[in-house]
C-alpha cells in the first residue's frame, strides 16, 4: 500500500450517519471542514453517496466512485468496480478519503489507518446508515476540537483525528 486510507464522517451519538440516502443534518462547519481536510486529494465513495450530492462530481478532488453496474459513466468521475480498485486508481496525492457511505466505510475499515471523525452532539432517531463500531482501544486520539451549536450549526460538534494504533508484534523468545 503506498498510500495512507484514512475515512472522514460524521456521526451521532449513535454512530449514525445517514437517513434515506442524505446526510443527518446540514452543519455548515462540517461541510467546510471536510472540503478543507478532502481538497487535493482523491475521495472513495459508493455509487449511493455520489448520488446524494446535488452538483455532481466534487471539485479539486478526484470523485472515485464504486457501483457493481457496467454501464455508469456520470462527468467527472472515475468509475470502479471493487473497492480494491478503487484504492489502486487514486493518483491524487498523499491522504486517499474513504467519504462513504455506510457500505463502504464497513467495507474499507479494517485498512483504514486514520479517521477523521465529526461527532454532532445528538441522537438523531429515525437513522438507517451506520459507521463501523469504533473501539477506543484501537486507536489514539491524536487531535479534538469542541465546537457549540451557533446559528447556523443546529447542534454542537466535535472535530476529532484518530490514528490506528500499530498491532502489538508478537514476543519472538524461541527460534
Ligand atoms: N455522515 C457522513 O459523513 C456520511 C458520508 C457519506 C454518506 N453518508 C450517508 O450514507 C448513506 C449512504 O450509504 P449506503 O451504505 O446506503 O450507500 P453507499 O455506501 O454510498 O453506496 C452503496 C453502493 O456502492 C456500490 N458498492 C458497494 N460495495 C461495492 C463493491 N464491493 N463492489 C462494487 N460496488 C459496490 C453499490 O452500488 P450499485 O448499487 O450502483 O452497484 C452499492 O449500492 C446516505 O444516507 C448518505 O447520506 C453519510
Amino acid at each position: 500500500m503506498n498510500y495512507n486510507l484514512s475515512a472522514i464522517v460524521a456521526i451521532d451519538r449513535n454512530g449514525a450517519i445517514g437517513r434515506q440516502g442524505q446526510l443527518l443534518c446540514h452543519l455548515p462547519a462540517d461541510m467546510r471542514h471536510f472540503k478543507e481536510t478532502t481538497m487535493g486529494h482523491s475521495i472513495v465513495m459508493g455509487r449511493k453517496t455520489f448520488e446524494s450530492f446535488p452538483k455532481g462530481a466534487l471539485p479539486g478532488r478526484q470523485n472515485i466512485v464504486i457501483t457493481r453496474k457496467r454501464d455508469y459513466c456520470p462527468e467527472g468521475v472515475t468509475v470502479v468496480h471493487s473497492i480494491d480498485e478503487a484504492l489502486a486508481s487514486a493518483t491524487m496525492p498523499g491522504e486517499v478519503f474513504v467519504v462513504g457511505g455506510a457500505e463502504i466505510y464497513n467495507a474499507t475499515f479494517p485498512v483504514v489507518t486514520t479517521i477523521h471523525l465529526t461527532v454532532i452532539e445528538h441522537e438523531f432517531k429515525d437513522a438507517d446508515a451506520y459507521f463501523p463500531r469504533i473501539d477506543l482501544r484501537s486507536w489514539t486520539i491524536v487531535s479534538r476540537e469542541e465546537h457549540p451549536a451557533d446559528d447556523r450549526n443546529p447542534h454542537p460538534f466535535t472535530f476529532m483525528t484518530l490514528k490506528r494504533k500499530k498491532a502489538a508484534t508478537a514476543a519472538t523468545g524461541a527460534n
